[in-house]
Order: structure tokens, then sequence, then C-alpha cells
């Protein structure tokens, strides 16, 4: 059997779980505290929380689970300073131009949710191209939800199934669950949020219905494998009883 040597998390070992969700969403938050923190402008913190993705996506893998869905900009965001939702902008952009290549190589498959309609033109443009390059992907799924809200979501689900003409008998969950940007996918069986805020700022708030849910103190930039492995031993340990009795 191969040593644990302390304090490199390369070498570091995960003992097996016994049960790893299927999909894991995450309320990345904390960047711009992380960054306060450090005396630096909120921007660096969303940098650094770009930073941590790789990490984050590799532990996925690693760790066998199969959807991951990150909370990167919702529909409120908008209200910020506008330098700061450039900042934002800019940052999606070179994500998309820094790591795309990579991705495909490693197998994921890149979805949006959301609305892609208020980003500029160019950028909605690579994000359809990012999409299209890595569609027949299998190894992870990753859903970036950006301009992405819940209930925004859900309205958009209800003015497609009325403007497909469902009749109201024909409308049930499975049906509004395929309307949503999520579509066929499966539910979340966890929603992580970091930086120890305790609710869910408009995520996921259909597909949230009985996933387990677990807060982390940590700032998203620090929110490395050790922290998703401690939230997934977390959910190991959960008793999920759908409304049951066992
Ligand atoms: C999360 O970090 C990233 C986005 C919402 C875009 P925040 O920017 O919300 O960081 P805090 O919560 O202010 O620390
Ligand atoms: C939620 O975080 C949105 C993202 C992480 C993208 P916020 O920081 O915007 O949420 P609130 O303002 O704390 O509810
Ligand atoms: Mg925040």
């Amino acid at each position: 059997m191969a040593r644990t040597r302390i304090g490199s998390d390369r070498h570091k070992e995960y003992p097996p779980l016994k049960r790893i969700p299927t999909h894991v969403a995450i309320i990345m938050d904390g960047n711009g505290r992380w960054a306060k923190q450090r005396g630096l402008p909120r921007i660096a913190g969303h940098r650094a929380g770009t930073e941590n993705l790789r990490r984050v996506l590799r532990a996925c893998v690693e760790f066998g689970v199969k959807v991951l869905t990150l909370y990167a900009f919702s529909t409120e965001n908008w209200g910020r300073p506008e330098a700061e939702i450039q900042g934002l902008m800019s940052i999606l952009r070179d994500v998309i131009n820094r790591e795309l290549q990579d991705l495909h190589k490693e197998g994921v498959q890149l979805r949006h949710l959301g609305d892609l309609s208020r980003i500029a033109p160019d950028l909605q443009q690579q994000v359809l191209n990012a999409i299209e390059l890595t569609r027949d992907n299998t190894t992870l799924i990753l859903n970036v939800a950006f301009n992405y809200g819940g209930r925004a979501e859900i309205v958009h689900a209800i003015q497609e199934i009325v403007k497909n003409g469902h009749p109201p008998e024909a409308i049930n969950d499975e049906l509004v669950s395929r309307y949503l940007y999520t579509g066929s996918l499966p539910d979340p069986d966890l929603i992580v949020r970091t930086s120890g805020e305790l609710r869910l700022s408009n995520f996921l708030i259909w597909q949230g219905a009985y996933a387990e849910y677990y807060f982390s103190e940590v700032y998203w930039p620090d929110f490395g494998k050790d922290a998703l492995y401690e939230a997934l031993k977390h959910y190991e340990q959960r008793d999920r009883r759908y409304g049951l009795v066992k």
C-alpha cells in the first residue's frame, strides 16, 4: 500500500467513499471577502476563484462525480458596480480561451445554464463554440450557471411550455424539469455553498428540492480537493429519506 505523505496534496490518500453524489452543484461564494482579507481588489478574488476551478474539476473526476454545476454569475449580480461586472465578463472570456483545449482533452462536456442573450455577442459565440466542441465528451458534464437565476429559469420554462401548446393536464413534474436549463440531467444530489452564507441565492430552486446541502466556511478560492472531499464525506453520512419511513 502506498504511504501517505503528509503536507503534499498530490500524494495524499483519500480513502474511498461508499456513496458518491452523481451531481454536485457549487455556489462559489466568498471571492470578494477572500480578496479583502488580503488587501486586494475584489476582482483579484474572482481571478483567484477561477484558478481554483481546475483543482475542483480534477478532484471531481478523481472522486467519480459525473455532473458538476457551478454558479458563476447570477441574474442579481447585474446590480453590482459596472467595473466588477466587466471584470467578471473578461474572466469568463479568459477562462474559455485558456482552459478550453485542456478541458476538451480531459473529456469535459461543457454546458451553459441561464440566459446568454444579455452578454456580448462575441462572448456568446465563444460559449456556443465551447459547447459545440465538447458536446460528445463523457468524463464529466460541467454546467456553468452564468446569468442564471432559478426563478428566471422557471419563468422561462413556463413560457416555453405555453408557447409549445402543452395542455394543462399534460403539465407535470417531469415536463417542467425537461423545460428547465438542466433538461434531462439528474437533479443535484449535493449542493455546496462556500464562504459561510446559509442561503441559496436563487440557485437551482426547483432541482434542489431533494438535494443534500453542505455549507463550508472556506472562501471559494481556498476550497480545494481536501474541502471537497470533506463535503463528500458529509454526504456519505446523510440518510436520504425522500419523505418515506425506513
Ligand atoms: C462569488 O463571490 C462570485 C460571484 C458572485 C460572482 P462574491 O463576489 O460574492 O464574494 P463575496 O461574497 O462578496 O465575498
Ligand atoms: C451567489 O452569490 C451567486 C454566485 C455565487 C454566482 P452572491 O454573493 O451573489 O449571493 P448573495 O448576494 O450573498 O445572496
Ligand atoms: Mg457573495
